[in-house]
């Protein structure tokens, strides 16, 4: 199986969500059963990366996935630093929700690509809509340190996860004047 050029969004018609695996169980059932629904009902978006070829079923592999909300962190949560230039009020953020590579193609590079993809759309994103930061929840120590690889902060605890955070001027100067 070989990775297709562009994420577009996910369409339970044309995208073979069962035999997507990234190894993460809650992940794998995301996409399986929440991630059109979610979509449905207006609270996030999921761009998928499909296989260059279609499966038997002529349905094609879903290789990677990220899904994409809007969302607020408390001002008190941030380094009092980036906090006292911000009033004092919710702070609009975007949230990479999820993000995910399936397991055939773990340490090929896949998921780099689809982190620096799902940069990309919410920088373009915030051109209409502005937001503060991309925050990230991990599921595990080991997203974790897959995010602070690229530059992720860590903000703070939230629903039993590390929540960590990349301002968006930071996101800013990996695509301007690129
Ligand atoms: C985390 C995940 C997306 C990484 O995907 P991947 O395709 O294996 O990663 P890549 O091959 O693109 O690796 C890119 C770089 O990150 C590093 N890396 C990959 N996984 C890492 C991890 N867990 N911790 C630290 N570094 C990691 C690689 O070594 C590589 O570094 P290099 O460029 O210096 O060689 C993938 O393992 C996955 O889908 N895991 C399950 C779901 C998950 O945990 N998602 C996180 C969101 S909650």
């Amino acid at each position: 199986m070989s990775w297709g050029k562009a994420f577009i969004e996910l369409n339970k018609l044309d995208h073979d969500r069962n035999s997507f695996d990234c190894g993460e169980d809650e992940l794998n059932t995301f996409i399986k059963t929440q991630a059109a629904k979610h979509m449905q009902a207006g609270i996030s978006r999921t761009m998928v990366l499909p296989s260059a070829q279609p499966l038997l079923n002529k349905k094609h592999a879903i290789c990677a996935f990220y899904s994409v909300a809007p969302s607020s962190i408390s001002r008190e949560a941030l380094p009092a630093n980036l906090a006292k230039k911000l009033p004092k009020y919710p702070v609009p953020v975007f949230l990479l929700a999820q993000l995910a590579v399936h397991k055939e193609f773990h340490g090929s590079g896949l998921g780099k690509v689809s982190l620096v993809r799902a940069l990309k759309y919410l920088w373009d994103v915030n051109h209409h809509m502005r937001a503060y930061a991309i925050v990230v929840d991990c599921l595990t120590d080991s997203a974790q340190s897959f995010y602070s690889k690229y530059g992720f902060e860590v903000l703070c605890e939230h629903n039993g996860r590390t929540r960590m955070f990349m301002p968006m001027k930071t996101v800013a100067q990996l695509f301007e004047n690129n």
